[in-house]
């Protein structure tokens, strides 16, 4: 397997599928429209439905099942992501290299544009449970809007204590939720869609957990030496906005030894699964290693 054909694969289905879900039609609100599409699609890297698809694929082939889930997350993501960088949070301007919703537009557009995605998750996901309804899908439901509540938790705690010193717990509290949360409910969703057993999901769900911190331990590291030409976002505003993060906390050394000995450990538990964990297993390498 090639890692990155097969993330580019999952990426194009993903992109593709997104597009459906664009309003492109005249109306009163059209500009809202325009800026929702304008972040919903603005080159992110698509990891939540990814890991919903190959989560899924461990165990089955079809994964058309899990695409309004796929749909559904990166708009969740995206609305986080809007109102991340609202004045109001962390006041960014710049996102995926461009300047960020509210710069675009502006912050009445942004507020609304974030509360348009984050309801139209919804509409998709009750739109899919019209169609077909099971068991399985509405445990699906349950997941997905309690693990929205806990990543605005986290976002809260998050703001809480800007220029403030924490706790170990408090952060891993913040980053647990604020970020954690989604990524693991993208595995289990994966794994609950694919009728998983109990001991499975328990398994992927430590897989996730793993990741789920990792991801955002680079999130600090690359806030603290990345470039802006790679991620897209401003460097250093991290440390300049006096935010707690693994970095401000550990050291960078101390960041980036948490983030290997994690990756490690989920690497072992997706090793698992053979062949068919190659890809979790490459994606969180990814993770780690990642510039962006
Ligand atoms: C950024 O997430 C926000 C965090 C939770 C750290 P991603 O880095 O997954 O965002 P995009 O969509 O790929 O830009
Ligand atoms: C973003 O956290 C997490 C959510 C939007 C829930 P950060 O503020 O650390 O992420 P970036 O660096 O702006 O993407
Ligand atoms: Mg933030
Ligand atoms: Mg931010």
């Amino acid at each position: 397997m090639d890692f990155k054909t097969e993330l580019k694969k999952y990426q194009n289905i993903v992109e593709q599928e997104l597009e459906k879900y664009l309003r492109k039609q005249e109306c009163p609100e059209k500009i809202l429209n325009e800026s929702m599409e304008y972040s919903l699609m603005a080159g992110g890297k698509r990891l939540r439905p990814i890991l919903i698809l190959a989560t899924y694929s461990l165990f089955k082939d079809d994964y058309k099942i899990c695409m309004p889930y796929a749909v559904a997350i990166e708009m969740v993501h995206n609305f986080s992501l809007i109102h991340d960088d609202l004045p109001g949070i962390d006041n960014d301007d710049i996102r995926h290299g461009k300047p960020t919703n509210h710069k675009q537009f502006n912050e009445a557009t942004a507020i609304l544009a974030g509360d348009g995605l984050l309801n139209n998750a919804y509409i998709v996901i009750s739109e899919d449970l019209r169609k077909d309804v099971s068991n399985k899908k509405l445990k699906v439901f349950e997941e997905f809007s309690k693990a929205v509540d806990r990543m605005i938790a986290g976002e809260y705690v998050d703001t809480e204590f800007e220029g403030k010193q924490i706790s170990n717990e408090y952060l891993q509290y913040i980053h647990v939720n604020k970020t954690g949360a989604l990524l693991k409910l993208c595995v289990r969703m994966g794994a609950i869609l694919a009728e998983a057993s109990e001991e499975e999901l328990k398994r992927l769900s430590e897989y996730a957990d793993k990741i789920g911190l990792a991801f955002q331990i680079k999130d600090d590291i690359l806030s603290e030496e990345g470039t802006e030409e790679e991620t897209g976002k401003p460097v250093g505003n991290d440390k300049e906005k006096g935010k707690c993060t693994y970095v401000s906390k550990y050291g960078l050394q101390g960041a980036k030894e948490k983030l290997n000995k994690i990756t490690q450990e989920a690497v072992k538990i997706v090793e698992e699964y053979g062949n068919k964990g190659e890809f979790l297993k490459e994606l969180a390498l990814y993770i780690e290693n990642r510039k962006k």
